[in-house]
């Protein structure tokens, strides 16, 4: 029995893995945010890792990906090592199909915070994962982007309320996608 077929037995809900690095915190407070979004969709539950914390098996148990890293002209080199890591499911294609979506938090709203999510983007892409950006709003002037969630210097109003929208967009895909699989 595989470890998938397992979890699914256990688990009813949508399982959506909100994996986030943090040296300072910032991401980790945007990461809440995700979280409230994911679990305000019925049939959703959220797992919230550190890179620190996170097992590259928990890749096989989600339904859906959300991952979030600090902007430091592009990820960090701790996230990029742990999806180095994951290089065995980029071979078996276990993640191909499942929804995801990244966010982001740095100093500044122009300072590269695009380029470090179109990596994030990328490397979910690269695992064949069905990529769940944001749409156009009149907040996304002052926060948010097309390609996931973004806070600069603090956490604001404005960015917790694209988070939870990016978490509840992913994991209602992730919802959606479980019920026709079942
Ligand atoms: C090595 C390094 C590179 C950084 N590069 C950028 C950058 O290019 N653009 C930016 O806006 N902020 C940059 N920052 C600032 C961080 O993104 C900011 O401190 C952020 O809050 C870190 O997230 P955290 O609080 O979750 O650790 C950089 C910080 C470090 C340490």
């Amino acid at each position: 029995m595989t470890v998938r077929s397992t979890v699914a037995e256990q688990h009813h809900s949508a399982c959506v893995l909100v994996l986030v690095d943090s040296r300072d915190g910032l991401t980790r407070e945007l990461a809440r945010a995700v979280v409230e979004g994911v679990e305000s969709v019925a049939g959703a539950e959220a797992r919230l890792r550190s890179v620190d914390e996170a097992r590259h098996e928990e890749l096989l148990e989600l339904d859906a990906l959300i991952v979030g890293s600090p902007n430091w002209s592009g990820i960090t080199g701790k996230l990029k090592a742990w999806f180095d890591e994951s290089g065995d499911l980029w071979e078996s294609g276990e993640l191909a199909g499942k929804p995801a979506g990244a966010f982001t938090a740095g100093w500044s709203r122009s300072g590269g915070i695009e380029a470090t999510l179109l990596q994030l983007l990328h490397l979910l892409l690269a695992h064949g994962m069905v990529f769940v950006g944001l749409p156009w709003s009149e907040r996304m002037r002052r926060s948010g982007s097309y390609y996931g969630a973004t806070a600069h210097g603090e956490v604001t109003e404005d960015d917790r309320v694209q988070a939870r929208a990016l978490g509840a967009r992913v994991a209602e895909m992730a919802v959606t996608l479980r019920g026709a699989s079942s």
